[in-house]
């Protein structure tokens, strides 16, 4: 039930924070200019643009296997650095690149471990976050637990128990069974402000993502008790906003 298709609604979702997420991942990284980087699992180019507003890098090859997503990613990412292709992480373009990043993509890879250990050959530095599904990645963390609490028997499609190793310890143990000696993680954490209740939930009726596609596949009669269910659950300040945040583990590791 992982829908990846339309751009503009993925964006509006979570694209729109990964993108904030992207911004201190590649100052972190903290690479010098001119290099060659591979962003696998680009999506609609959250990280690639910034790489390139923010690296200067001499060029960024963006893979997904997304077609809907790549279209939008070279519709909207007009840089002559920047080339994007339609391919998945078990087919991952020869090297050598200087870094090779992949943005709350790793997860949703079956061979997670092959796909790093592909990304370990052909990149100097290796990159990666995730979202802290299980705990901090508090948009997606009310939804979930409204939707276990009303449909236990649903619990398999909560990213939250799907995703056990987006933690830090997790990621360390990713990397260090690809082949990479030493890691270095930490955690950034973004705010996610909505300016109202409908503006928090109408990227769920889009059906971009895991939950947003979990909740699309329910009758219309469960769909409206898990909104108000989540409406009840969420702090709402006086004037209708609703301040969350939204958590990334990030991992970097040189071979
Ligand atoms: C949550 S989105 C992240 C997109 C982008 N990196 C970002 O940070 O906004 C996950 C992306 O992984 C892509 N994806 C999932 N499995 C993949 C695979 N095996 N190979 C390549 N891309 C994959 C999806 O198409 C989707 O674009």
């Amino acid at each position: 039930m992982d829908v990846w298709a339309s751009g503009e609604i993925y964006e509006s979702y979570v694209g729109r924070w990964s993108r904030q997420v992207a911004k201190e991942f590649v100052s972190w990284l903290d690479q010098p200019a001119g290099l060659r980087w591979l962003d696998v699992g680009c999506g609609t180019g959250a990280l690639t643009s910034t790489i390139l507003s923010t690296a200067n890098p001499s060029a960024v090859v963006g893979v997904d296997l997304s077609a809907g997503f790549i279209d939008y990613a070279r519709l909207t990412v007009q840089d002559e650095r920047a080339t994007f292709e339609v391919r998945g992480a078990d087919d991952l373009p020869d090297g050598p690149f200087d870094v090779v990043v992949a943005g709350i993509m790793l997860n949703f890879v079956p061979d997670r471990i092959g796909a790093l250990r592909r990304m370990r050959e052909i990149g100097r530095t290796v990159g990666t976050y995730l979202w802290d599904y299980a705990d901090r990645m508090e948009l997606m963390k009310y939804f979930w637990d409204a939707a276990l609490d009303l449909r236990p028997q649903d619990s398999e499609h909560d990213e939250g128990a799907r995703f056990p190793f987006c933690n830090r310890e997790g990621l360390q143990g990713l990397f260090t069974e690809a082949g990479f000696a030493a890691v270095e993680t930490r955690a950034i954490v973004v705010p996610t402000v909505f300016s109202s209740f409908e503006e928090y939930w109408k990227p769920f009726l889009g059906g971009q993502g895991v939950a947003p596609a979990y909740l699309l596949s329910l009758e219309q009669d469960a769909q409206d008790a898990l909104r108000d269910e989540v409406q009840r659950r969420l702090p709402v300040e006086e004037d209708g906003s609703i301040h969350l945040v939204a958590r990334a583990w990030v991992a970097r590791a040189t071979s």
